[in-house]
Parts: C-alpha cells; structure tokens; sequence
C-alpha cells in the first residue's frame, strides 16, 4: 500500500515539473556580482546589462520586462554570443565603478572583443528592446520558449461552443499594460495557467476583423471583460464610467470577476447575432526620435 503512495507521488512530482519547468520566466535570468565579472563577460560577444536596486520603482516597473527579455534571448548564448545579465549595482560596487553606473535602472550594452559600451536610452518596453538588440548584434528573439494560453479570436463561433467556460479581454492595441500579453511574465499568461477550465482570449478593439463583437457584447470601454457560458454572458467594465477613473486593470480584478461569476446576482444576457456596417480605419503616427549614442569603453 505504502509503495503505491510513494509511486503515485513520485509521479505526481515528475508529472509537474515537466509541465511546469518550461515555461517558468525565472529559468532564463541570470544574475551576476562583482566576484565573477570577467569569467561572466567573457562568455560571449555582447551582453546586455541590466544594473538595478531594490528600491528603485522603475526597476519594479521593469521587471516583467526583463524577464521577457531574458526568456526570448537567454536559451542558447553560447551559441548566439549574446547574453542579458542582471546585477544588483547597490550592492556590487565594483561593477557599477566599471560600468559608471549612476541612476537605476539603466541598461548597458557592452561588446566584449572591443570592451565598447553602449548605453541603452529608449523606451523601456520589450518591443523597443528587441528593436535595439536585432540593431546591435542582427539577433532576433526566440519565441520558441513559451507558448502563450491566451488565443486571438479566428473566428466568433468558436465562443459560442459549450464545451468550455470562456473569458474574452478586450482590449485596444495601443494600451500599454497590454502590449505584452502573450510573453509569459504578464499576469494573464499566469491567471490562464491557474484556471484551466476557461479558455482565454484577447480582441482587439481596433482589429476590424469581426468589429461586430463590440455591439454584441455592448463593448465601448476597453480594457474590459466579458465571460461566456452556454451562450449567454456577464461582462465586466464594458461601458464608460461616467466619471475618470483609473482604466488599468491588475490580475486581481480579473480574478474576482471570475470568481464572483456565479454568486454576483447579474443576470446571464444571451448573445444575439449582429450585423454591423465596416468601420473605416484611423491613420497611425509613430514618434521618429533619433537618439545619439555615447560610446564609452571599460578596462577589464
Ligand atoms: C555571486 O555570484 C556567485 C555565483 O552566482 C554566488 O555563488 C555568490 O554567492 C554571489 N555572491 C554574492 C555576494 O552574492
């Protein structure tokens, strides 16, 4: 009896670490200090260093970035020549000296072979990232390392099938707190691990492609919220509040939507078929910044 317990208990542990190691973020970061500073350069041909403090806020801010970062780069520098660090600049005195390290957080790009340094001064987001790594070293991200539980609509009728609970975010391509939401480090990414008994999905707002959810679903506030069963729904945030309010939305607000379903005293609405007229598109404008750069050098 005892030895079944056991059997049965190890497989429960091997059956979660496989499906869990994979995708944990963390796997892929990789910090370093003032004891080990050549032997960690010396690696590869560039490194890209973040320098930050614990109490630094825009460091807090950055994180989950960071950790994207790391997951889309980190696998296989050995074989890229390229690796993102991490290090504590407060406590490492010596790095931070080496690098001139005075404000938090900054980000330095350092090619090895020259002892060059670049210092990173775009936005801090993970496209503009990416941007400026394939325009440093010509690598590009590796989205192999996650595969993201959150779905794009491809076609409306696959919410109206019974089989599973389904939660829809919508949400408009420009907000910034959702950019992101497809690399593993958002909170969403997390909340679909923990609930598996719904399938997630993110629309777009501004993707013409089946613009008739929004009236269907009475959607004109984003980001917001609808939840399907048996085709029927309750929606969350889905109109415009009539005064300003804060329109960011934590993991802890999707969740006590979702927990609050059954017990919230809405009614279930039934989804009713629309036809919408084509909305014609806005033009886009992207901000053109050149910035110039600082090289400096440092000696190892
Ligand atoms: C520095 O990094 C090494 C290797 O990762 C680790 O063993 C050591 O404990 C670290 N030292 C400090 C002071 O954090």
């Amino acid at each position: 009896m005892k030895n079944v317990q056991i059997a049965l208990l190890l497989w429960l542990v091997s059956f979660f670490s496989f499906t869990y190691s994979k995708h944990t973020p963390s796997d892929y970061i990789k910090e370093f200090n003032d004891s080990a500073i050549k032997l960690t350069l010396e690696k590869t041909t560039y490194s890209l260093i973040y320098f930050y403090s614990d109490s630094c806020k825009y460091c807090q801010l950055f994180n989950p970035v960071f950790e994207n970062l790391c997951t889309l780069y980190n696998e296989d520098s050995e074989a890229t020549g390229f690796q993102i660090l991490k290090t504590n600049a407060r406590v490492n005195k010596k790095l931070s000296k080496l690098f001139g390290i005075r404000h938090y957080p900054t980000l330095k790009l350092l090619h090895y072979p020259s002892k060059e340094i670049l210092e990173y001064e775009g936005k801090r987001d993970l496209h503009s990232l990416i941007d400026y790594i394939g325009s440093k070293t010509t690598l590009t991200p590796n989205y192999e390392n996650f595969k993201s539980e959150v779905k794009n609509i491809e076609n409306p009728k696959e919410l109206l099938e019974n089989s599973k609970d389904k939660l829809v975010i919508f949400i408009m391509s420009h907000l910034i707190d959702w950019q992101d939401y497809h690399y593993p480090s958002h909170y969403i990414q997390r909340i679909s691990n923990t609930y598996e008994d719904i399938d997630f999905y993110v629309y777009h707002g501004d993707d013409l492609n089946h613009a008739e959810l929004l009236p269907q679903f009475g959607v004109s506030n984003f980001p917001s919220l609808v939840y399907i069963r048996n085709g029927e729904f309750k929606s969350f945030n889905t109109e415009p509040p009539a005064y300003q309010t804060n329109d960011k939305f934590n993991g802890d607000k999707i969740i006590k939507f979702i927990e609050s379903i059954d017990s919230d005293g809405s009614l279930w609405r039934s989804i009713e078929a629309v036809s919408v007229a084509p909305v014609i598109g806005t033009e886009q404008f992207e901000d053109d910044e050149d910035s110039e750069e600082d090289i400096e050098h440092i000696e190892l």
